[in-house]
């Protein structure tokens, strides 16, 4: 039951799809390739991107997000961000992502049925965002209405759209994103006046070469740590439980060897990849495996069938935590690397050890439906019941 992979494996690593104007790569030497030469293929895609597609610089501008700039500019910005989200900092973390998971799983028995994606895998993540930026954690039922109403969209990702197609999915995510950075403007802004022991504030003080970051961009940056830090966790711990459940003698290993947990997390990103593309642009003429792709071009870079390429990883449609070493790609590669791996992979190391814990089985109930992210670039379920035990 193979439905969560994405993408065709078979036929050419590298496709021009003359509908959507896009050039797929499906490979995983070729994504190696990609993400290792920020030079040739930008991170910039706004560059190639049809003027008229566009909304204009005063409606909308992605100034100072992080996975949209290259380098020089790029390797400024991480660092400065880095030195407010350390290790430390995310370490620091593991008693209270303990204690909420626990809190979380006695609300749901209580009240007697559970439900993964709502009853924990949602909200641990939020909560655990909300908490390190210095955001009220309480205000989640808003940030989940901005995270859908910018991330639940089935829309084809294309370059041959009509302008009015283009103007309706603007004008659709402009509201959420909209009211999303107004209310961490409102935050950032009241840090200025009084910090306080949060990553918001340690983002407004953080300083490189003597130099802040304007406040347009640490209110971007916010967007993007809000909006990453729960939406791919999310689909994580979703994806875990899943997989799990096809997998059973995997579900007895890890119980019998807790210390394989880890092992489960990391096959887990590679076999059902959460972001499952990137999207880059060509600033010269080059090759890629078998193509020759002219300069300004969009590429698709698909992490999620370079996750399943049989010239890198053995069996790839068989979930084996004993893959070692696993060089997915789940979390990117090179400068773009994800900055909350760390984090991701101790929300999802402790959840799923609590979660071994307390039910004796991990299964879904086959009554109930089990339902997909309707979207091409997320994998990851938004409703897991399963059976209590
Ligand atoms: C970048 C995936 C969780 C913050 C990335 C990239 C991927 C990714 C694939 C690379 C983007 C690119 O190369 O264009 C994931 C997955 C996660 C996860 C699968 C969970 C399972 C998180 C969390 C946070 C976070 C929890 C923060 C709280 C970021 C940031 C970047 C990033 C800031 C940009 C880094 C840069 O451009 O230098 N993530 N992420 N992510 N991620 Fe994550």
């Amino acid at each position: 039951q193979l439905f969560w992979l994405h993408g065709p494996r078979s036929g050419p690593a590298v496709e021009y799809e003359a509908r959507t104007g896009l050039w797929n790569v499906y490979g995983y030497p070729e994504l190696i390739e990609i993400l290792g030469d920020p030079a040739t293929f930008s991170s910039d895609t706004m560059r190639v991107t049809p003027k008229e597609l566009l909304p204009s610089e005063d409606e909308f501008s992605l100034q100072g997000f992080i996975t949209q700039i290259d380098p020089p500019e790029h390797g400024r910005l991480r660092k400065l961000v880095s030195s407010a989200f350390t290790r430390k900092v995310v370490a620091d973390l593991e008693p209270r992502i303990a204690e909420l998971t626990h809190e979380l799983l006695d609300a749901a028995r209580e009240r007697g049925r559970f439900e993964l994606v709502t009853d924990l895998a949602y909200p641990l993540p939020v909560i655990v965002i909300a908490e390190l930026l210095g955001v009220p954690s309480s205000d989640r039922a808003l940030f989940k209405e901005w995270a859908d109403g910018l991330f639940e969209r089935d829309a084809e990702i294309s370059l041959k759209q009509s302008v009015e197609q283009s103007k309706a999915e603007f004008e659709a995510t402009m509201k959420p994103w909209n009211e999303m950075s107004a209310y961490l403007a409102a935050h950032a802004a009241e840090r200025r006046r009084h910090p306080r022991a949060d990553l918001l504030s340690r983002l407004v003080e953080a300083k490189v070469d003597g130099e802040r970051l304007p406040d347009d961009q640490v209110v971007n940056f916010a967007i993007l740590l809000l909006l990453a830090g729960h939406i791919t966790t999310t689909m994580l711990l979703g994806n875990t439980v899943l997989c799990l459940d096809a997998f059973p003698e995997q579900q007895d290993k890890v119980r019998a060897d807790r210390s394989s947990i880890p092992a489960v997390i990391e096959e887990s990103l590679r076999f059902m990849t959460p972001f499952a593309l990137l999207g880059r642009s060509t600033t010269r003429e080059t090759r890629l495996g078998d193509a020759t792709i002219p300069a300004d071009q969009m590429l698709v870079a698909w992490l999620s069938t370079a996750n399943r390429d049989p010239r890198q990883f053995a069996d790839p449609d068989l979930f084996d935590p004993g893959r070692d070493p696993n060089p997915h790609l789940g979390f990117g590669r090179g400068i773009h690397f994800c900055l909350g791996a760390p984090l991701a992979r101790l929300e999802g190391r402790i959840a799923l050890d609590i979660l071994l814990d307390r039910f004796a089985t991990l299964r879904t109930d086959p009554e109930e439906a089990v339902q997909f992210i309707p979207s091409p670039s997320l994998t990851g379920v938004r409703r897991l019941p399963l059976i209590q035990g």
